[in-house]
């Protein structure tokens, strides 16, 4: 048992066997979420993608008023533990760690690796995906990239696939469709569209093109996967 709420953008709240984590809670500055950050229940752990403002977004105030620790790329870690003074698990791509609430592994994702509010320029990073194994379920949050021929090291191992379509930063909707071929998940939920005029695109469309290759969910912010 478990459930998978979208909260806008890239950000996935998760809970199941009593564990809560949150994938990049970019949720004050996003015009399309359904929550503020406030109003999240206790939040175990925060995976964050990379540090672009639109996935790192609220990390930091979660993290300091639940005790959660923030999950990320090297760098990123440095980042959050010396200048946000928040806990944090520095991991790097292809590594896995048991956390409490189940194993993740950090895998390749191709995209831009500054920190938003790195005046140094110092903690630039390898942006990644995750391969999060919570509640019986596999899941794979793709993180922003272009599509990559390493997704295919995937295939047979993800049960529930978030997939960016949004185009013009990220993968369209047409690579986001062979991804899913490359992945064959169970189920492949769209995200990173419709935030801004420049990923402006409809998940319909999405649906329409994966045809069946795996059950194509799009849920609206606040909308629940649950198994
Ligand atoms: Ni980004
Ligand atoms: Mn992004």
């Amino acid at each position: 048992m478990g459930s998978l709420i979208f909260h806008g953008h890239a950000c996935f709240e998760v809970h199941a066997d009593g564990h809560r984590i949150i994938f990049d809670p970019f949720l004050s500055d996003n015009p399309t979420a359904d929550v503020r950050p406030d109003e999240l229940d206790k939040i175990d752990a925060i995976l964050l993608t990379h540090g672009h403002g639109d996935h790192v977004g609220d990390a930091f105030e979660i993290a300091k008023r639940d005790g959660a620790t923030v999950v990320a790329p090297f760098e990123l870690a440095q980042f959050c533990t010396k200048k946000q003074g928040v806990k944090a698990h520095a991991m790097h791509i292809g590594g896995a760690w048991e956390f409490p609430f189940g194993r993740a592994k950090m895998v390749i994702a191709f995209h831009g690796g500054g920190v938003e509010a790195d005046e140094e320029g110092i903690y630039t990073t390898s942006p990644c995906g995750y391969l999060t194994s919570i509640g019986g379920k596999s899941i794979y949050h793709a993180g922003d990239t272009a599509l990559t021929l390493e997704m295919q090291l995937l295939e047979g191992q993800v049960d529930i696939m978030l997939a960016p379509i949004g185009d013009n930063f990220t993968m369209g909707i047409e690579d986001a469709v062979r991804a899913v071929g490359f992945v064959k998940p169970e189920v492949v939920i769209p995200m990173h569209w419709g935030t801004f005029d420049l990923i402006d695109v409809d998940p319909n469309e999405f649906v329409e093109k994966v045809n069946g290759a795996a059950d194509a969910c799009v849920l609206q912010p606040g909308e629940a996967y649950v198994w």
